[in-house]
């Protein structure tokens, strides 16, 4: 059995079978755009309603929020966005690729395995990032030449206009991340809820940023998920809650959604490379087949958000601790989880080849078709029908009459279905289907009137 899964075989799957497709394909793609498909779809939307499960359902402390995707253009200056949110870009002169030359340097140190003392100072600086990329003579993943443009930094917040005319005055900008509602509506939020700190505000759904580097397919897109939490606190209670993030991130990862625990990381990130609003943060990584990139970043973003918003929109945004009788601007702690990309750490841990058969190894619970309801004669189709209606009451299930019971299998495998139920004429007589387990290929003889039963059982 061989499981050195190669991004090759997870974009070959996902495009084959129903998952992800190029964006607009009919009028020719754009890089670092994806659209999901069918069951795509339902994977995401499955590992997005267990993390609203984990930390909004079963919580005291957390509530959810839908800001707009488009906010104020107001919250981005104050935010430091406008004004920071680049990346240092470079281009290869020879095959015009275009790298983001930070990351191209930790690569190199990672290959070193320890820093060269001579790579000190301020990072953030693009005069000496050029002297770094010389130094180090980095070269173009693609082409290996060594011959770069100076760097320069892009912004990454995609513009719109409102209103009728596109003049300066109505320029507004897709969210870079969904946390900014948090921070605009904490005020909202807080006198509404009355709730006392700790206390978390989430936001699920999309984020919009002018990704130009290579993608590494759905990992790094220009539209994306994020799913983010901000846990407001006292100061001086912030180390402590930072620690319970950790591990309420990790417990997610590991036995949650059942991510192998040698593919997952956590990291520091130097203090010379925090984001400008954050005072600690730690990455956690998770091991593609292209390395080791993040999925979450855990930050401590003190008060930063919250002063700026009420420095630029004058209005008080403190909270009031009645028992103490004080105001005061909380910290906040931000577990940023990225859906896409746990999306696709998710397909790569699942991926399994064997010398006859691929399948994924979902777990049933991110399955997004939990079973696969195929008759083997065409006098069954009927009744296989109804097993099927009774099925689909509890669980999404697909309906499949075409093909070889083998071929219906080897799609049913490489959707990472977990059961198939497999109605035949002399089972059915007896008032019994046979279920069919996706990992052992196990067969098992189940009355009908038990299926969804049975099937709930094990999806527990
Ligand atoms: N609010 C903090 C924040 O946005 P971030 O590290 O920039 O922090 C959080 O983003 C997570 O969002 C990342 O860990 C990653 O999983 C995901 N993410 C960021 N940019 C992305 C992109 N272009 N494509 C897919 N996911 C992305």
């Amino acid at each position: 059995m061989t499981n050195t899964v190669e991004m090759k075989d997870i974009v070959n799957l996902c495009q084959n079978r129903w998952f992800v497709y190029p964006w607009s394909e009919i009028y020719g793609w754009l890089a670092n755009s994806w659209d999901y498909g069918p069951y795509g779809s339902l994977l995401k939307e499955n590992i997005k309603n267990l993390w609203l499960k984990e930390f909004i359902q079963k919580r005291m402390d957390t509530m959810l929020l839908d800001a707009s995707l488009i906010m104020n253009p107001k919250v981005w200056e104050a935010s430091g966005h406008v004004g920071g949110f680049a990346d240092p870009l470079m281009d290869c002169k020879e095959c015009k690729a275009r790298w983001r030359a930070d990351k191209l340097i930790d690569n190199k140190i990672e290959a070193w395995e320890s820093e060269p003392t001579w790579y000190a100072g301020d990072k953030t600086e693009t005069v000496r990032l050029d002297e770094i990329v010389k130094e180090m003579n980095i070269s173009c993943p693609d082409c290996k030449a060594t011959d770069f443009s100076w760097i320069k930094k892009f912004n990454l917040m995609l513009k719109t206009f409102l209103w009728v005319t596109e003049d300066g005055a109505s320029q507004a900008y897709l969210r870079p991340e969904t946390a900014q509602g948090q921070f605009v509506d904490f005020a909202n939020v807080a006198r509404s809820s009355r709730r006392k700190l700790p206390f978390g505000i989430a936001q699920v759904w999309k984020s919009f940023r002018n990704e130009i580097t290579p993608g590494n397919f759905i990992f790094r897109t220009r539209e994306f998920e994020q799913m983010e939490i901000e846990y407001f606190v006292t100061p001086g209670d912030d180390d402590e809650a930072f620690k319970l993030w950790k591990t309420e991130s990790e417990r997610f990862f590991l036995e949650v959604i059942w991510l192998k625990s040698e593919n997952i990381r956590f990291t520091p990130i130097k203090q010379e490379e925090l984001p400008h609003y954050s005072k600690e943060a730690w990455d956690f990584d998770y091991k593609y087949p292209f390395g080791w990139w993040e999925i979450e970043t855990l930050a401590n973003r003190t008060d930063y958000d919250l002063s700026a918003h009420m420095a630029a929109s004058k209005q008080n945004l403190a909270y009031f601790d009645q028992v103490n009788n004080k105001k005061f601007l909380p910290y906040v702690i931000e577990p940023a989880m990225g859906l896409s990309r746990i999306t696709l750490a998710v397909l790569c841990d699942a991926y399994t080849s064997q010398e006859d058969r691929t399948y994924l190894k979902l777990d049933p619970k991110v399955a997004p078709i939990k079973v696969w309801v195929l008759p083997i004669v065409k006098k069954l189709w009927d009744q296989a029908k109804l097993i099927y209606s009774q099925l689909s009451e509890d669980f999404v299930c697909e309906y499949d009459e075409v093909g070889s019971v083998g071929k219906r299998y080897a799609r049913m495998d490489e959707i990472g279905t977990p059961f198939c139920v497999v109605i035949d004429s002399d089972n059915y007589d007896a008032g019994n289907v046979t279920v069919r387990h996706r990992d052992t290929m196990e067969q098992e003889i189940v009355a009908v009137l038990d299926l969804n039963t049975y099937i709930s059982d094990r999806l527990k």
